[in-house]
This record gives C-alpha cells, sequence and structure tokens, in this order.
C-alpha cells in the first residue's frame, strides 16, 4: 500500500480546487436506478469510492459512461434489472447501502448485502429497514444480506427518525419517489448533500418538498425521466484544505468554496485565530500571527460541526495555544488519530466520547498509521506542521475520499510525496 511522506515546516501560498462531493456523489449515482432514462453527473469527484460505486452499479446492469477521467458521468439504468448487491462490492464501502431504496422503488424487490466502511462505529441500518418496513416493504436479514420485497410496490408513509441520518434520509427520499401516495419524513438530516440529491431528483421529475429542513414531503410519481445534475462542492474536503495553511503557515485561496456549506466551522476556526474571508471564486483562509487558540467543539448533525472534520480539528488543536475539549456525539469510535497524533507528540487525552487536547509547541515528525479515512488526511494535515518527516502509511482510506492529496498541496508549497508500495 502507498504511503505519503511529508516534510513540514514550509508555508503555504495559492489556489486549491475543491471537487464535487463524494457523500453526494455516492447518492446520485444510485438514485440513477430509478429511472429508465439517462442520468448525467458533473463534477464528479475521481476517488475509489465513486469507482466501487460504478462497479457496484454496473453489477446491477446500469450502463455508466464516463467523461473528462470521470468527472462526468452518464448514468443509465434502461436494461438494469439485476437486484442483488453483492457481499464482494458492497463490504468496500457503507454508502453501496443507497441502492436499497432504489432497487426496491423500481423493482419492487432487493437483496443487498449488510456494508462495511471505515471502522468507526456499529454503524447499523435499523433506520433506512424502519423506514422501507413503514412503506409497506418486508425486510429480513439472511446469510448477512439484507432480503427485501415490496408486493405491489412501496406505499407512502408516515417515517419519524430517531436519529437524523444521512444515509437514511437519502434511502427513503428515493423509495418515495416511486411510491403510492405521500411520504413525510420527519427529524429528516438537512445535509448539504439531502438537499443536492432533492435537487437532482427534482430534475427527474420528482415532487420533493422541505429539503434543508427537518421534514421533507414527497409525493410519489409513477415514473422518473432524464437528467443532468452538477454535484455539490464537497464541504469536508473544503473544510480539510482550509485547515492546512493553519498547520503551515501561509494563505490558501479554496475555490468553489462557500460559509453556508461549512457555518459551525467556520465559527470555530474564527474563535481559534484563524481569519476566513470570502472572495468572488471561494474562501481564503490565513492564520493570525503565531499559535492557534484553543477551542472546544462537540460533533453534531448539520448545521453544527461536521463529524468528518472532527480528525482535522483535533489534529490543528494539538499546536493551539490552551485546552480543548472535543466531544464526538456522532459516532462511538471516532478517535482513532489521537493515539497516532500522540506519536507525533501531542498531549490528548481520550475518555468514551470525550478528547482532550492539551495544546503543545510543536509536532515532531514520525511514522504513522492511517485507520480511517479523515484520521488519515489530519495526519497529513499534522505533518505540514510538524518538524521533520512524517511517513502516513496505508494511505488506502485516503484515496476513497480525497482526489490527489499530495499533488493539490504540494501545487502551493508542501513539501510532499506520494511513495508507492
Ligand atoms: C454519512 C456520511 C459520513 C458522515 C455521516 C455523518 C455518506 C456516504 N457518508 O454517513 O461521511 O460521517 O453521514 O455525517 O454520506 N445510525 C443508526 N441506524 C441507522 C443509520 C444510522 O443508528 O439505520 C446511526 C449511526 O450509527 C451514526 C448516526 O446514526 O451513529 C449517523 O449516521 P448516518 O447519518 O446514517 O451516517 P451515514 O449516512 O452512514
Amino acid at each position: 500500500m502507498d504511503s505519503i511522506v511529508v516534510k513540514g515546516g514550509t508555508p503555504l501560498k495559492g489556489q486549491i480546487q475543491i471537487a464535487g462531493a463524494k457523500n453526494a456523489a455516492l447518492a446520485l449515482m444510485p438514485a440513477a436506478l430509478l429511472s429508465e432514462e439517462p442520468l448525467t453527473l458533473t463534477n464528479t469527484p475521481r476517488l475509489s469510492d465513486i469507482r466501487t460505486m460504478t462497479e457496484l452499479l454496473q453489477s446491477l446492469g446500469v450502463e455508466v459512461t464516463a467523461l473528462k477521467g470521470g468527472n462526468v458521468q452518464t448514468l443509465s439504468a434502461h436494461d438494469a434489472t439485476e437486484t442483488t448487491a453483492d457481499y464482494d462490492i458492497v463490504r468496500k464501502m457503507r454508502a453501496s447501502n443507497l441502492v436499497l431504496g432504489p432497487l426496491l422503488a423500481r423493482h419492487h424487490k432487493a437483496v443487498v448485502s449488510l456494508p462495511g466502511g471505515c471502522a468507526i462505529g456499529a454503524r447499523p441500518m435499523d433506520l433506512h429497514v424502519t423506514a422501507l418496513e413503514a412503506m409497506g416493504a418486508t425486510i429480513e436479514l439472511k446469510d448477512g444480506y439484507l432480503h427485501a420485497e415490496a408486493k405491489g410496490g412501496l406505499k407512502g408513509a408516515e417515517v419519524e427518525f430517531w436519529i437524523a441520518s444521512v444515509g437514511a434520509t437519502e434511502n427513503t427520499m428515493m423509495a418515495a419517489t416511486l411510491a403510492k401516495g405521500t411520504t413525510v419524513i420527519k427529524n429528516a438530516a438537512r445535509e448539504p448533500e439531502i438537499v443536492d440529491l432533492a435537487q437532482c431528483l427534482r430534475s427527474m421529475g420528482a415532487q420533493i418538498d422541505g429539503e434543508g429542513t427537518s421534514t421533507i414531503t414527497i409525493d410519489g410519481v409513477d415514473r422518473l425521466g432524464a437528467a443532468t445534475h452538477r454535484v455539490v462542492t464537497d464541504r469536508i474536503e473544503l473544510g480539510t484544505y482550509m485547515l492546512a495553511p493553519v498547520f503551515a503557515g501561509g494563505e490558501v485561496e479554496c475555490l468553489g468554496g462557500r460559509i453556508d456549506l461549512l457555518g459551525a466551522f467556520v465559527e470555530k476556526l474564527h474563535a481559534a485565530g484563524v481569519d476566513v474571508t470570502e472572495t468572488p471564486n471561494g474562501l481564503k483562509v490565513a492564520r493570525r500571527n503565531g499559535r492557534a487558540n484553543a477551542v472546544d467543539v462537540t460533533t453534531e448533525v448539520f448545521p453544527g460541526f461536521p463529524t468528518d472534520l472532527q480528525a482535522q480539528m483535533m489534529a490543528m488543536l494539538c499546536t493551539a495555544e490552551g485546552t480543548s475539549v472535543l466531544e464526538e456525539k456522532i459516532f462511538e469510535n471516532r478517535f482513532m488519530h489521537a493515539p497516532e497524533l500522540v506519536r507525533m507528540g501531542a498531549d490528548i487525552e481520550v475518555h468514551g466520547g470525550t478528547a482532550t487536547v492539551h495544546g503543545v509547541d510543536r509536532l515532531k515528525g514520525a511514522p504513522v498509521m492511517a485507520t480511517d479515512l479523515r484520521a488519515s488526511v489530519s495526519l497529513i494535515l499534522a505533518g505540514l506542521a510538524a518538524e521533520g518527516e512524517t511517513v502516513v502509511n496505508r494511505v488506502y482510506h485516503l484515496d476513497r475520499g480525497y482526489e490527489h492529496v499530495e499533488e493539490k498541496l504540494g501545487a502551493v508549497g508542501a513539501q510532499i510525496e506520494r511513495v508507492p508500495a
């Protein structure tokens, strides 16, 4: 497996183009299953998770044509009749479970392996299952697969989630577009990726209202048609690169960046003493003189502080002035980066879902290991601030979510290179 070598201490200067959102694309691509006509997605990021979803959709009979190296994809489910999502593909990525709702809606049956993904907690599927059952499906777990059937098709229903789950909201929304009658999702997730999916489904002919609020209403239609949709900016890639000059010093403009995608995160950056300014093309970030200030962070559903930026923020707070407390409220096992940061000289105590970070003057380069997607990139960022050389081993997870990280950071002056295995 490749590793990434970072030499710290060089200030950054320049622009970084932020890609389309992985998490939006992973929900938009399965939406193609809902229609006999093609769905074209532009601004699709070039990532291994996207290739995994492509492989999964192809195994279901979807024809996928890619242009511009995968940046534009046309997905046609005209002849897609297969309804089994196989374990060998699904185990690679949890978002594979997003084919369940569309398959059930269009074919009235689906057999989907229980997923894998990052090792950041239990991540069950009970909310997805309960919602689809309320819509008339019968679902059984057999041999590691969910066997779902909706004889005569799905029916609209009122669904209230006890956790505002992103994936369950997406699966239910997609399933409801072709159900008979009206579906109301209460305590729906409000993330920008949900809004993006609703906009795409609407372009395909779906009747949806309320996305971006906690109640989404979907009136089922008989069929969906063709559409072209641009994938929203990746707010997690954006937040990650916004942090880069805070670690390394200097100033970086993130092209395509928008404050409304990351309100709570930007507030914390201001409190930490980081300047964020809007420009005509995105957001410019620079660290004010000296060390950042300690800040307390609690991860929450949108519009709160995103769990997917918690590892990167923790890495930043390792060298802040003072003590910061980070509370992880979304996933129970998401501090695997902490012991790796400690190997680089950080002072962190973890107790359950709370991490206390006592800021130190400097981090020191070390060989470290990436254990999940966001943990991997937090170690690269830490390497930008550290004295000497940091070798981030096992970057398999990084390539799932970050397009050419070494090229993007290298272009703004970071000393970073990929060493093939
Ligand atoms: C999505 C994102 C992921 C992000 C997460 C939270 C994608 C592809 N991935 O994941 O990057 O970290 O949102 O913002 O979009 N839960 C249940 N039962 C369920 C479903 C979820 O208990 O049926 C729990 C999970 O264990 C977790 C919480 O709900 O504790 C939130 O999970 P959810 O919002 O569903 O995350 P994902 O959609 O998997």
